[in-house]
């Protein structure tokens, strides 16, 4: 498989077969579709609850943030000349803390591909630019792809607050700077 390093608004190249770039409105219904096709288990471990308002869910990120430090990545395959997506990350940032919460994905049949790194490593890019100073996520202890990915990714383990959950956090600047103000803080990304 060839992946393209990320770029954001990298141009459709017809020779790529993956590119990774920021959801939009028009993605909306994709996205929902994507969620929705997931196995159960896989939505489980994305969201860490049984059922979630996909719709509100992608509304929120994708069209309420706009400008604020909040942002979902997709990965989108060109199928049948179509870009269907694949994957997607999600991030949202802390103002008061300057740091940021993601969670990300894989649609099954491309897990073991490194998608979900090639997700991770454009966030973290994104998020640098941001001027995210440590970038943190939550996942079910069960979770061992989403630990193996995030250890290989650099992050290190600490207790969370879910007593299902272990929590990974990943220094990615020197110091804070303050990130601009935004409406609302991470939850539930
Ligand atoms: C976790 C998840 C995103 C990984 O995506 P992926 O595209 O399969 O991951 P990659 O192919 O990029 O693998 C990267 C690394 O993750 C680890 N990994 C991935 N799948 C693994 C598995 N089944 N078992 C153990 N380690 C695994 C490995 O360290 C791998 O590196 P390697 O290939 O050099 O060994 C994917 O399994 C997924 O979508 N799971 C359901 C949703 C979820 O759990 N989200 C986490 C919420 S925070």
């Amino acid at each position: 498989m060839f992946i393209i390093p990320w770029q954001e608004a990298i141009a459709a190249n017809p020779a790529s077969r993956l590119q990774i770039r920021r959801a939009t409105e028009r993605d909306l219904d994709g996205l929902v579709e994507y969620f929705r096709t997931l196995s159960r288990s896989s939505r489980y471990n994305r969201f860490m609850e049984p059922d979630s308002n996909f719709a509100n869910f992608a509304f929120q990120r994708v069209v309420q943030s706009r400008g604020a430090h909040r942002f979902i990545l997709i990965a989108e395959a060109q199928q049948q000349g179509r870009g269907a997506i694949i994957g997607e990350a999600s991030y949202a940032g802390e103002s008061e803390t300057g740091r940021g919460e993601f969670a990300l994905s894989v649609g099954h049949a491309w897990h073991g591909r490194g998608v979900g790194s090639a997700l991770l490593s454009a966030l973290q890019s994104r998020a640098i630019r941001l001027g995210c100073f440590a970038l943190f996520g939550e996942t079910l202890k069960t979770n061992e792809p989403m630990k193996a990915l995030a250890q290989k990714a650099g992050f290190a383990f600490a207790r969370s607050n879910d007593w299902r959950a272990i929590r990974f956090e990943k220094q990615l600047l020197q110091q804070p700077c303050a990130l601009q103000r935004q409406d609302e803080t991470a939850r539930s990304i």
